[in-house]
């Protein structure tokens, strides 16, 4: 929810070349998985963190001194191992993660959400699992739970994978346990994931104002799909607030949100630059969630003072169909403003029942747009009503009211 990190963009790499790392536990301290002396240990391998091609299949902790017992500190393990696969392969990269149990690295994160909450640390609290820098990775068959802050974030890679992915953490008071956010990267693909944690289940990002405008790089080409997610601070599926490098060409389908605080979200602000176009929502089903989908365009939290005040996202061409929602208490929330107008919207079967019935239940400003067929509840008046054939019934009569609450 609260965006702190690597939001100075490029700025802060010092890694001299293509190279992952995986930042998983340096502070928490647990790597953990199922003790080898156990009678029932089987070498299977489950969870697997893969960079292809290689000459050798795989590296196993437990040759560079790692101990998987939730209890040691793997720091030198793990820079062993990288060490190793760097002389290897030439650079930084690891194929094959192999672990017995069930595949969990566990981030015992509530040491640091309590230190966070007391105000108690001077830094920016680690992301569980972290590639930098990287491409052709997949990332599946594994439980990341409990991580201090991100659980996993791939930054400026390309060719990513993640499927089958469990992430975990308490769904309220375990500050920033985003699932999965996606930084500034290209093609990538998440699936069939079940994700319930203490901030937003997927946040896709791109750098923060003028980091973010200096480093340039969009995350684009994305396709999100076969998800159970739950977030009971956040949003299901967010869209930044840090986009300032771009985001577009973004597919979200089959997705299901439950017991949630909001499902679809996308928030930006004046000073963040960039852009967010061709964004395409498909078959949404939402359970229980106060807000339904909510886009934003004051969410005004800088880096710093030297944010350019003049750089104004563009938000364009978002397409929502097959929405489906019951016990939504507000199913749309559409505030563009006169710096930040939204165009291009459309809905098309797009159904939410109400938590109860109410007024203020589609809202918008500052928004341009189309609705095809039955909508309900009933759209806004900014945008224009088509029937299901394409045909116009009825013109918008203003794209910018601010904040007329609509009724049924
Ligand atoms: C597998 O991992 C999940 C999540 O960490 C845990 O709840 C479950 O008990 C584990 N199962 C086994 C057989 O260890
Ligand atoms: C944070 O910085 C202050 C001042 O430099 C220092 O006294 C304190 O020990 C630091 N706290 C941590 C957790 O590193
Ligand atoms: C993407 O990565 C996967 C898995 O590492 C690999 O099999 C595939 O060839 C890569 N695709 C491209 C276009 O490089
Ligand atoms: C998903 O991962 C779990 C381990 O986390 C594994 O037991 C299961 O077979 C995997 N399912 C698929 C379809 O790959
Ligand atoms: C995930 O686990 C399933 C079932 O064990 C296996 O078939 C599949 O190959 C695994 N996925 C990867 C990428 O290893
Ligand atoms: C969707 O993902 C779940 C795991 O979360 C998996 O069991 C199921 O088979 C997937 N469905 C499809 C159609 O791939
Ligand atoms: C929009 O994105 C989709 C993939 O999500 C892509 O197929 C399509 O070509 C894009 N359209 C434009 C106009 O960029
Ligand atoms: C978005 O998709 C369109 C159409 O496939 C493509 O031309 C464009 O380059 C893509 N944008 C990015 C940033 O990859
Ligand atoms: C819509 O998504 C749900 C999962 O949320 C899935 O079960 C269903 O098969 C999807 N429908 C279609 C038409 O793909
Ligand atoms: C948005 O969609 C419209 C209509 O399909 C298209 O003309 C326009 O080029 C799109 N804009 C972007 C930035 O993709
Ligand atoms: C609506 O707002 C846009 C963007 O601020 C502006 O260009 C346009 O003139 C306004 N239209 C009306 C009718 O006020
Ligand atoms: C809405 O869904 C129905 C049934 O799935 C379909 O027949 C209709 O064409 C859809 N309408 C639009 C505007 O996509």
């Amino acid at each position: 929810m609260i965006e702190t990190y690597l939001g100075r963009g490029g700025d802060s790499g010092s890694f001299p070349m293509a190279m992952f790392l995986l930042w998983a536990l340096t502070f928490a301290s647990a790597f953990y998985w199922r003790p080898s002396w156990r009678p029932n240990y089987a070498r299977v391998r489950v969870g697997i963190l893969k960079l292809v091609p290689l000459p050798r299949a795989n590296f196993d902790l437990k040759e560079f001194g790692g101990v998987g017992d939730g209890m040691t500190d793997n720091t030198e393990a793990f820079e062993a191992a990288v060490a190793a696969i760097r002389e290897e392969r030439g650079m930084g990269q690891l194929e094959r993660w192999q672990r017995g149990n069930n595949g969990t690295i566990d981030g015992q994160g509530q040491v640091w959400w309590t230190r966070f909450k007391q105000r108690a640390l001077n830094n920016t609290r680690g992301p569980l699992v972290q590639f930098m820098w990287s491409r052709d990775i997949v990332i599946s068959n594994i439980t990341l739970r409990n991580s201090p802050f991100w659980n996993l974030h791939p930054y400026d890679c390309k060719n990513v994978t993640v499927s089958n992915v469990t992430i975990l953490a308490p769904v309220t008071a375990a500050p920033n346990t985003d699932g999965i956010d996606p930084d500034s990267c290209e093609d990538m693909l998440i699936e069939n994931c079940y994700i319930a944690v203490g901030d937003d289940g997927i946040a896709i990002k791109s750098g923060w104002d003028q980091y973010g405008i200096r480093y340039g790089r969009p995350s684009s080409n994305i396709v999100i799909r076969n998800l159970t997610l739950r977030s009971t601070v956040s949003a299901g599926i967010s869209i930044g607030s840090e986009m300032s490098g771009g985001v577009e060409n973004v597919t979200v389908e089959n997705i299901h949100v439950w017991d949630s605080r909001r499902a679809i979200r996308i928030k930006t602000a004046p000073g963040r630059g960039g852009y967010i176009r061709n964004i395409t929502y498909n078959n949404v089903t939402i359970d229980n969630t106060m807000h339904g989908i909510v886009l934003v365009t004051d969410y005004n939290q800088h880096p710093d003072e030297e944010y350019d005040r003049a750089a104004i996202p563009n938000v364009e061409n978002l397409s929502f169909t097959g929405i489906y929602g019951k016990d939504v208490r507000i199913p749309v929330q559409i505030l563009g403003s006169e710096d930040i107008p939204i165009r291009g919207v459309s809905f098309r079967n797009v159904t939410m029942k109400l938590h109860k019935k109410k007024d203020n239940v589609f809202q918008c400003a500052y928004v341009e747009g189309r609705v095809f067929g039955s909508i309900f509840p009933a759209p806004c008046k900014n945008l224009d009503r088509y029937d299901d054939n394409g045909q116009l019934v009825m013109k918008s009569t203003s794209h910018n009211v601010s904040l007329i609450d609509y009724a049924l």
